[in-house]
């Protein structure tokens, strides 16, 4: 396990968005309110980016099917077709200016 900088903590704000990928980590570093959240880039109903989803209230709304998550738990929380797991999450780590991610 080691510590992964995604970025200068001067460069996030809201309706910030970034995808990353470290080593089979496929993940997204979001601002919304103020809140900063890490969760898979991908969507676990059919693997759509979660990069072009909608912000709907606290959750994130799949562009592909409307399929609703929780953005801080990843959990799912509406499906149009068959149920699909959450989205998995990731702790922020915060060392000096920049924010990351242990993995
Ligand atoms: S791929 Fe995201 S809702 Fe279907």
């Amino acid at each position: 396990m080691r510590f992964y900088s995604l970025d200068k903590l001067i460069n996030l704000h809201d309706s910030y968005r970034k995808v990353f990928k470290i080593d089979q980590y496929n993940l997204i570093l979001l601002q919304v309110d103020g809140e900063r959240y890490l969760l898979e880039s991908t969507c676990p109903h059919r693997g759509h980016p979660i990069s072009e989803s909608d912000i709907v209230g606290s959750s994130l709304r799949c562009s592909l099917h409307g399929y609703q998550f929780d953005i801080a738990s990843g959990d799912l929380i509406a499906a149009t077709e068959e149920p699909c797991r959450g989205l998995k999450t990731y702790e922020l780590i915060y060392q000096g200016t920049e924010v990351g991610v242990v993995l």
